[in-house]
């Protein structure tokens, strides 16, 4: 949520007046270690917390100019801290809350209603970052059995690489215990799988193996990429990289080489993200032993069906002066 803090300028400060007055402005939640600093000559700003913590602020005025020749001079601190009412049960709140930035192009959340769930409760999600000027409500709910369990956001590109504020309250008769949590959404990312993967093998009997980064928003230079190699010889390799190529040297007798490659958002462009599905697929070189298999196998097939086709026009000779239908004879 936001949170507007305001205050009032100190008594007496128009006697200053060959003097500018700036205040310095610092903020946490609960919790936080360090202050964010803000320098300010205005009499109020809005802030981002995290308000299932509470909120710090302090403040000083600093003067400075020909009233103090020129030697900046700070007043005490005031501090103020604002904490939000608890509502409803600690259980009432919804539970398993997990968002995906897909293709950093939207973003899925999902929830579980909370163990003390209110009878027709109807959740609702809503969601501020640092340049909207009110909070906004998820238009795209994800419903099952006519409850809201999540909420696809779209156009967040203004919201990367900031921090995104998200309640999911609940309205029902008894009250719901609000759930507040702020993203990344870079961290956030999983890409969709690495396209137009292709296998070929160079004249030196290597594996070629290349493939197109995932189409959508995702910035190229911030995917990387895990390759898994299996060969029906044995052999096993796996590579993770920031290029789209890979040329691996096969075990000798292997003539069957598979995969597959995923993709996930580096350590230059976020700390953590998930990882995309595999795209897969095999490469076969035909062996000698298959060339003479190819040719013997329908060779042989149609040996067998000439023998069988021979024994049975044999039986049905023998046994149609007996008077016996054709199909019996056959069927026995
Ligand atoms: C996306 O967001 C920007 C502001 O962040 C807004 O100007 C634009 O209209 C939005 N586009 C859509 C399709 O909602
Ligand atoms: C849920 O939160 C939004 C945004 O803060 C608020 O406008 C709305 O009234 C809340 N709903 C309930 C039921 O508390
Ligand atoms: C393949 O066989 C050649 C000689 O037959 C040998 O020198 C080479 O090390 C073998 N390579 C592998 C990967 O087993």
């Amino acid at each position: 949520g936001s949170l507007d803090v305001e205050w009032k300028p100190p008594a007496h400060v128009q006697a200053f007046n060959e003097c500018t007055v700036k205040y310095q402005f610092e903020y946490r939640s609960t919790g936080d270690r360090d202050w964010k600093v803000i320098f300010t000559r205005k009499l109020k700003f809005r802030v981002g917390f995290d308000l299932s913590r509470t909120a710090e602020v302090r403040l000083q005025t600093l003067l400075k100019g020909r009233c103090t020749g020129d030697v900046e001079v700070q007043s005490d601190w005031i501090y103020a801290t604002f904490q939000i009412p608890s509502q409803g049960k600690l259980e009432s709140e919804v539970q398993n809350f997990h968002c995906i930035y897909h293709d950093w192009e939207y973003l899925k959340c999902t929830w579980q209603p909370g163990l003390l769930t209110p009878r027709g409760v109807h959740y609702g999600l809503y969601y501020w970052y640092e340049g909207l000027d009110h909070t906004v409500q998820c238009d795209h709910y994800i419903q099952e059995h006519g409850m809201n369990v999540g909420c696809v956001l779209q156009n967040l590109s203004q919201a990367e690489y900031r921090d995104l504020n998200i309640c999911v309250n609940g309205s029902a008769a008894a009250a719901v215990r609000p759930l507040y949590t702020t993203l990344r959404l870079h961290n956030l990312a999983k890409p969709s799988a690495p396209e137009q993967l292709a296998l070929s093998v160079s004249a030196a009997g290597e594996l070629l193996v290349a493939w197109s980064p995932p189409g959508g928003r995702v910035p190229r230079h911030c995917l990387e990429y895990e390759v898994q190699v299996a060969e029906d010889a044995g052999g096993a390799f796996v590579s993770t990289q920031m290029e789209t190529t890979l040329t691996i040297s096969r075990a000798n007798q292997s003539h069957i080489s598979c995969v597959r490659v995923r993709g996930r958002t580096n350590v230059f462009c976020a700390d953590q993200g998930f990882w995309s599905e595999w795209t897969q697929d095999c490469f076969s070189v035909p062996r000698k032993e298959d060339k003479q298999l190819f040719i013997l196998i329908p060779v042989i097939l149609s040996l067998s069906i000439s023998l069988v086709v021979f024994m049975l026009i044999g039986q049905c000779k023998k046994r149609s002066p007996a008077g016996k239908p054709l199909q019996t004879s056959v069927g026995l």
